[in-house]
């Protein structure tokens, strides 16, 4: 999957105000190990690493791309490595992760197994969009499905919807106490994004829901693929402005010692 951090950056301000508050979030502790998982382009990781100067900061992320913009080297406890999640190894005083575990299926799992990497007194701080429901994803979908042969069958989630795995937030509270979690907050927050009509929309989705889908196809499928999307998104959002009330979740836990 090929990321595009210009792509990405292009709505900075919008993407980081989540990322704001869950940095907010994370209990003052004395902190020894870091992971910052799907770091991205590594500006949260940096932002703990300074916060935490007492503690060895690890950005891991899947994608060579992103990787490559990191600010390796800007703090003498930073460092960044590829690497996929699911494969995650070690344990860490505090996990974080910001709009990056929304790629990884069923969150119920997978909250077990940072669970197990996470040291008794550790914290898990997580941020994911929870915005399937949006028109934008519901025709995504929709065009995938026309796209079956081109895209191998392929779909979002591997199931035949495109379903999210993002739980509601009382689904993960429910899911972190089942682990034994202390001190457990989880909100869901709106961070509106105003957009130039449907083809504002298809910018935002440019850096992260159509990722997944154009780096599976060639050059003159993706066209149609981006064309079809666009007939579609103008349909719905015939104006040249969209209010698009981006939901995100958010939760922190503590693991007791
Ligand atoms: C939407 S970006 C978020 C980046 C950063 N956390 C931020 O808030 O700006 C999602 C990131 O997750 C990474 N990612 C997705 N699935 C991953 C996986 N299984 N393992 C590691 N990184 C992954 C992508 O490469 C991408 O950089």
């Amino acid at each position: 999957m090929t990321w595009n951090p210009d792509q990405y950056h292009r709505f900075q301000a919008a993407r980081s105000a989540p990322a704001h508050d869950l940095l907010a979030m994370i209990p003052q502790r004395p902190y020894r190990s870091v992971v910052d998982l799907g770091c991205g382009t590594g500006e949260q990781t940096l932002e703990l690493a300074r916060r935490f100067p007492d503690a060895q900061v690890l950005g891991l992320d899947s994608s060579a791309e992103m990787l490559a913009r990191t600010p390796a080297g800007q703090a003498a406890n930073l460092r960044f490595e590829q690497g996929d999640i699911a494969q995650l190894t070690g344990t860490y005083d505090l996990i974080y992760s910001n709009a990056a575990l929304q790629w990884l299926p069923d969150h119920p799992a997978l909250l077990a197994q940072l669970w197990r990497q996470l040291a008794p007194g550790g914290v898990l701080a997580v941020q994911v969009p929870a915005n399937h429901d949006h028109a934008s994803h519901r025709l995504l979908t929709a065009t995938a499905d026309e796209f079956t042969d081109e895209l191998g069958g392929f779909t979002r989630f591997g199931t035949a919807q495109g379903a999210s795995p993002v739980l509601t937030p009382a689904g993960y509270a429910e899911s972190l106490d089942a682990l034994g979690a202390t001190d457990i907050t989880a909100i869901s927050k709106v961070y509106p994004v105003v957009l130039r009509g449907a083809d504002g929309l298809i910018e935002w989705t440019r850096g992260t829901a159509l990722v997944p889908y154009l780096s599976r196809l060639g050059d003159a499928d993706a066209a149609r693929f981006l064309e079809s999307y666009r007939a579609r998104l103008h349909a719905e959002f015939p104006g040249d402005r969209v209010y698009y009330a981006f939901t995100r979740v958010l939760f922190t836990a503590i693991r007791p010692s």
